[in-house]
């Protein structure tokens, strides 16, 4: 079966925010689209509204002035179900409720012919249980549309058990033709996106909920070291955090309240407060004029927006010396002789790396484990003794040091090291504040901005990501979605910046899970047990793509 005719009539039914947008996209990829709303009236000003948006589109000279008339015409509120009769595909966006659902399928069923394709843009609900009252389930799939449908490329095509392989690949062979970017994604909780994105949100809220870091200081970081294109906190006040919550609480009551997905308290608060986000003036933020947002600031686009901890300028040292290598970091010494620190390099434990330095044979150990799992991680040596090291997911205090086994200082993961605009630092306790100074010097001199934060395991950044690469890995090991599609449909469905099996490929698998494992250590309980098929890749020495 291919994409359905481009003459054919698509019907919408919910005519919200999601059915508006999904409908403008049908139209211009040429179908006629009728509208069906069960609010009176509401059908009829989704189509002034979707005409009121091409309008604008017309304006910005977006839009051909001949295509828009063209479209309008072919744009319809439909009267009652019975309009539908003639679909090729109704795409159904009505509000996030099993039994409305049901029954409106049901009702539908009745109404279009046999060969009627039917989807539902469900973010949460089981597109098998939607599908189960219907006399033919093999016709209905998930079509997960991302807000706002026009702009955002990703549509995630959902088989539920009884949904038919050539129903699938028809609505994906429509998405290219209406020059959307499909997915194929089985009918799990949160299907691909809403799963492996939850740790972006779950890991800075509890960062902040331990007072870690506040919020614009976790938005910081993960903006400027990890490169993602929004923080959690700001992202979550413009989703709106009664929606943001309700898709981590379903997802996470679907998989039967596994820890992995364990909702914040600090952002049940929130709800319950109604400080939902953007759209009620406060959130994690404050918009309104004159407030402060948690306690730190206000409008996040005017002069109020909370300021993230910045370290006032401090003198790099001259010299430092680097031990060994510093694994996902290494970049990082060669950034510093840029900057004209004089960095000298030392072995560990006999293992001799860079040009210059006398050659080593591999270590062969005795007892048959991986080199790579013996291998210690490098550090950066201070003036005064501290070590400087990347975060391996355990606390910065009480953790063996350098060679003299000073209390060290430990930096957050970077996506790259050159182009990170600001580098996390957490002191262990007991850091010579001269030291801490010539840490914040050191990455200032090579062009950062430097967030010192409280000593927590796995700082910001790096936490999120290795929990969101081994999310990505686990999914894939369940067949949720091959590794190409959740690649893709992590970047386009909220701009990621690297697919994370690439990046867990960059990072070493084995980096990750021995991340993950110091996590699981400091916090047991389950949340930060790698899962077993990135046990079994790290050990295995296979890449995760
Ligand atoms: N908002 C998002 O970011 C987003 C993203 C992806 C998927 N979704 C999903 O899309 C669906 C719609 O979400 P939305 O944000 O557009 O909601 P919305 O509240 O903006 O719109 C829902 C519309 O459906 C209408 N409606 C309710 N029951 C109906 C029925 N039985 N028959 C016909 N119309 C009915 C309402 O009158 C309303 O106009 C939900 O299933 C949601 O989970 C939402």
């Amino acid at each position: 079966m291919n994409a359905i005719a481009p003459t054919s009539t698509v019907a919408v039914v919910g005519t919200g925010t999601m059915g508006q947008g999904i409908a403008q996209v049908a139209l211009l990829a040429g179908h006629s689209v009728r509208l069906l709303d069960a609010a009176p009236g509401r059908a009829e000003q989704a189509e002034r509204a979707i005409g009121e948006r091409l309008d604008r589109m017309v304006a910005k000279g977006r839009l051909d002035k001949v295509v828009r008339h063209a479209a309008a015409g072919r744009l319809n509120a439909a009267a009652d179900i019975g309009d539908l009769a003639g679909a090729a595909l109704v795409i159904e966006a009505i509000l996030e409720d099993l039994g409305a659902k049901q029954q409106l399928f049901t009702a539908l069923e009745s109404v279009v012919g046999e060969e009627c394709l039917l989807a539902t843009n469900t973010s949460s609900l089981s597109v098998t249980a939607v599908a189960a009252a219907l006399r033919l389930p093999g016709r209905l799939a998930g079509l997960h549309f991302f807000n706002p449908a026009p702009l955002m490329p990703l549509v995630e095509v959902v088989s539920g058990a009884a949904t038919d392989p050539a129903v699938a690949a028809a609505l994906g062979d429509t998405a290219v033709a209406w020059g959307k970017t499909p997915v194929s994604c089985a009918d799990t909780p949160g299907f691909v996106v809403n799963r492996i994105a939850r740790p972006f949100y779950a890991e800075a809220f509890r960062v902040h909920e331990e007072r870690g870091a506040d919020p614009a200081t976790i938005d910081a970081l993960l903006r400027e070291s990890g490169g993602f294109p929004m923080g959690p906190f700001e992202l979550t006040d413009l989703i709106g955090q009664d929606v943001n919550e309700a898709v981590t609480r379903s997802v996470w009551e679907s998989f039967w309240h596994d820890p992995r997905f364990t909702p914040s308290l600090a952002q049940r608060r929130l709800v319950e407060a109604g400080r939902l986000g953007r759209k009620t003036g406060r959130g994690w933020y404050a918009y309104e004029d004159g407030a402060s947002g948690d306690g730190t600031g206000a409008d996040a686009n005017g002069p109020g927006r909370p300021e993230p901890h910045t370290a006032a300028p401090a003198a790099p040292p001259a010299a430092i010396t680097v031990y060994g290598d510093l694994g996902p970091a290494d970049a990082l010494p060669a950034i510093f002789e840029d900057a004209g620190i004089t960095v000298a390099y030392r072995h560990v434990d006999g293992r001799f790396r860079r040009p210059g330095e006398l050659p080593s044979p591999p270590m062969a150990l005795a007892d048959g484990r991986a080199y790579e799992e013996e291998r210690k991680p490098g550090f950066v040596l201070l003036p005064d003794g501290t070590p400087l090291a990347l975060t391996d997911g355990a606390l910065a205090t009480g953790a063996p040091g350098g060679p003299g086994r000073q209390p060290g200082i430990r930096f957050d993961l970077a996506l790259d090291y050159r182009a990170a605009t600001r580098i996390g630092l957490a002191p262990a306790d007991g850091v010579p504040r001269e030291a801490l100074e010539w840490a914040v010097g050191l990455f200032q001199a090579v062009g950062k901005k430097v967030s010192v934060i409280d000593d927590v395991p796995g700082m910001v950044v790096a936490r999120t990501v290795a929990m969101i690469v081994d999310f990505a890995v686990d999914a894939v090991a369940r067949g949720v979605a091959t590794a190409a599609d959740v690649e893709t449909a992590m970047r386009l469905g909220v701009g990621y910046p690297r697919g994370p099996l690439e990046w867990g490929d960059a990072l070493g698998p084995a980096w990750v899970r021995d991340v993950l494992t110091r996590l699981h250590a400091a916090y047991p309980g389950g949340r930060y047990a790698p899962s077993g098929s990135l046990v079994r890749r790290a050990a295995s020495g296979r890449g995760l793509l």
